[in-house]
């Protein structure tokens, strides 16, 4: 009986996922979004608010800053409430509402861009608010998930071994990629194994993180609007880029049967099921990673307007979409939040 007193304590490391009836090949999805934070981010932000904290940089007066789409930032959101420390959370409009309340609930700041970036994305923005604000005051601590080797470490340290011990035969690996952190993680740690594992990113069409063109992308969490200063190209060996629409069919897919996930997870198994369904051998050993749940896509993967809005009509035809139809009441944003 695990008994905890900090929420960041508890984190299942443990559980798949057997899709084989909803992809029609066998693909285990290891599902990451059972701690307090409800996703994957959690074990990134451990590691690097203890690292800061070995290394001294994070002080009781310490505000810690970070951009994220969401996810690290309702983890680190816990972990400072947890501790003690204040933190500010720079996003844009692509964050989902649920999350952003989320983090306010825990006691954050949220500070939201509007203003797109040269690559069509908010990264940029992002990024020249938290410089901006580093400069300012020097009790601002950017914990930088983007070039953090504490990001990528924390996979190497938990969530590649926790595949491996349950995965002996392993062939190949299905790994969305943000800022990289988790591929990184579990290649690094699949370079060294026992056996080949064929890694494969999988990536959104309109992110640039392994080059190609960039465009429009709605839902948060995967892809990147510059090339993530983690990934070393030589750790994958295929990348594949998947449509939102696409993604959303998988989501629904997976909902029909009674499996809520976030829309990364709809671009992994999209991704992986047709890669499968390519190499078409039923012997192959594949485990995908899923980093959330679906909750806090109530409002967008979800619903019906946002996907009529953003995708046309045709994105509902078809059997395995599952939308609820509500008003969208999303409150205004308020204005930039500063600390202190
Ligand atoms: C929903 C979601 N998708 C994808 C990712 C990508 O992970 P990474 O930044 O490690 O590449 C994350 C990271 O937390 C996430 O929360």
């Amino acid at each position: 009986m695990p008994v905890i007193s900090a929420p960041h304590d508890f984190n299942e490391g443990h559980l798949f996922v057997d899709l084989t009836s909803v992809v029609d090949h066998p693909l285990y999805l290891k599902c990451e979004g059972f701690n307090f934070a409800g996703s994957i981010k959690l074990k990134a932000a451990n590691e690097m608010v203890e690292s800061a904290e070995r290394d001294g940089i994070l002080k009781p007066d310490s505000v810690i800053v970070e951009s994220s789409s969401g996810n690290l930032g309702v983890a680190l959101s816990m972990i400072a409430a947890s501790k003690g420390y204040r933190f500010l959370c720079v996003t844009d409009s692509r964050c989902n509402l649920s999350t952003r309340l989320l983090m306010e609930a825990l006691g954050s700041r949220v500070h939201i861009v509007a203003d797109l970036d040269e690559n069509g994305g908010f990264l940029g923005t992002r990024l020249e608010y938290v410089r901006s604000l580093c400069a300012s005051d020097d009790r601002y601590v950017w914990l930088s998930q983007y070039t953090n080797p504490g990001n990528w470490q924390a996979h190497y340290r938990t969530t590649a071994p926790q595949i491996a011990r349950h995965f002996p035969r392993l062939d190949v690996l299905f790994v969305g990629t943000g800022t990289a952190g988790t591929l990184m993680g579990c290649a690094r740690y699949f370079r060294q194994w026992h056996r080949p594992v064929r890694i494969v990113a999988v990536d959104s069409v309109g992110s640039v993180a392994f080059g190609g063109e960039p465009g429009r992308r709605m839902i948060p969490g995967l892809g990147m609007s510059m090339r993530p200063p983690l990934l070393d190209e030589s750790y994958v060996n295929e990348v594949i880029r998947v449509e939102e629409a696409d993604t959303i069919r998988a989501c629904h897919r997976m909902a029909r049967r009674g499996f809520l996930f976030g829309g990364s997870t709809g671009t992994v198994v999209s991704g992986a099921t047709e890669w499968l369904a390519r190499h078409g051998n039923p012997d192959i050993t594949a485990v995908a990673i899923a980093p959330d749940l679906g909750e806090r896509y109530l409002d967008t993967i979800y619903q019906t307007n946002w996907l009529e809005d953003l995708y046309g009509d045709q994105i509902l035809d078809g059997d395995e979409l599952t939308t609820t139809t509500l008003e969208p009441d999303d409150p205004a944003p308020r204005e930039p939040d500063r600390w202190p």
